[in-house]
């Protein structure tokens, strides 16, 4: 037949044939095939292999949700006498498995303000086997200096894991910055397109089996047609971020200098205190931004409610402008006292912001204003 398809197929088996037992037992004993999908798929493997390339790593490990990446790394590399050091900024999923589930186990756990690096140093100098870090962070963008604190970790036989959804591979390459272990969650930037939840590890050599052999016991990995969005995802990844760091800084410009708007946090900006660290860290500042509003609750829930462009939505990394307001959902936990602590006002606004015309989002954003 003349004419290949450009795509390659998306392979939907469970399970494999063999030609015979030997066969089947070597793939079994060494790994030279597929035997059954949730070990290991070929459409699954082939997305990896491009992450992998994509991140600098040797490996990369496909789950069905950025949280089954996360617990499943962390539960294969610790065990009962562990330590885990995390900052307190971590995604809410994460925090609350490493902070609240897992202490269940036995396990010891310290989060620390990832701006207090003092203390952060210290509790790394009291040794642990994981260092567990998130930059930029969620949902004031705040960006941790990551390669002092990999070279203390290492220094003191540390594992530094780092959650890099809010960077994409395009913005950051963590595994320049010492991290031992890079974690995405797919549904964000790495799909695009809201349409999947997927979750990536991405590691050496030295990580890769004992990863990907727990995900084999725990069965988080993702089906193959999610794979194939992904790497469908994967074509247009650094055309979209680069569009959303574009979009991003614009937004950010404007907002900064709109009556209504308090302060926005957007590490871009050269007013942010983190600028310099983006500056030298990342290769663009990303498509995430937050902005509090001169009003109270209300207001702000007014604002948003009068968007009209751009979707009131949780989630991020879409190539649609998303908005929430995180006290009314993805902070609704936490107590007054808590949100006080982690600077979580009831008058702040999440913009994901998307590949659209960055005039249609302004000129979205101008107009709810006008409303509160
Ligand atoms: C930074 C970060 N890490 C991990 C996750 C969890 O990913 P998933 O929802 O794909 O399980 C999220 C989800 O919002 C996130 O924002």
């Amino acid at each position: 037949m003349k004419g290949k398809p450009i795509l390659p197929p998306v392979y939907f088996s469970a399970t494999y044939q063999f030609d015979c037992t030997d066969d089947l037992v070597d793939v079994v004993q060494n790994r030279t095939g597929f035997i059954y999908s949730r070990w290991d798929n070929p459409t699954v493997f082939e997305v990896e292999k491009i992450l992998a390339n994509l991140e600098g790593y040797d490996n990369a490990i496909g789950f069905g949700s950025g949280m089954s990446a996360i617990t499943t790394t962390i539960l294969t590399l610790i065990n009962k006498n562990s330590r885990i050091i995390t900052v307190r900024e971590t995604y809410g999923g994460t925090f609350a498995f490493i902070n609240k589930l897992l202490p269940k186990l036995g396990i010891q756990t310290i989060d620390v303000n990832c701006d207090d690096i003092d203390t952060l140093k210290a509790e790394i100098k009291k040794g642990a086997t994981i260092l567990y870090l998130e930059t930029p962070t969620n949902p004031l963008l705040k960006v941790i200096d990551v390669k002092p604190l990999a070279d203390l970790a290492h220094k003191n036989d540390i594992i530094v894991i780092l959650d890099s959804t809010f960077a994409s591979p395009i913005n950051q390459r963590p595994m320049e910055l010492g991290v031992d272990i890079t974690i995405h969650s797919a549904t964000k930037y790495l799909g695009g397109h809201h349409d999947i939840t997927a979750g990536f590890v991405c590691c050496q050599k030295e990580y890769f089996e004992l990863i990907w052999d727990c995900r084999r016991v725990m069965g988080g990995i993702l089906d193959p047609m999610t794979a194939y969005l992904v790497a469908r995802g994967l074509k247009t990844l650094e055309i979209r971020v680069l569009r959303q760091n574009e979009n991003a800084i614009k937004i950010a410009k404007f907002l900064s200098k709109h009556k209504k708007v308090e302060i926005v946090h957007y590490p871009g900006l050269p007013s942010s205190p983190y600028y310099e660290i983006a500056k030298r860290q990342m290769k663009g500042f990303g498509g995430m931004l937050s902005f509090e509003i001169k009003s109270d609750f209300e207001g702000t829930k007014r604002f948003v409610d009068n968007l009209k462009f751009i979707k009131i939505a949780t989630s991020l990394g879409g190539v649609s402008t998303l908005a929430t307001q995180p006290v009314t959902n993805t902070h609704v936990g936490l107590s007054e006292e808590e949100r006080k602590k982690s600077g979580i006002s009831d008058s702040l606004v999440r913009i994901s912001v998307g590949v659209e015309n960055p005039d249609l989002i302004i000129d979205d954003i101008k107009q709810a204003l006008d409303k509160v």
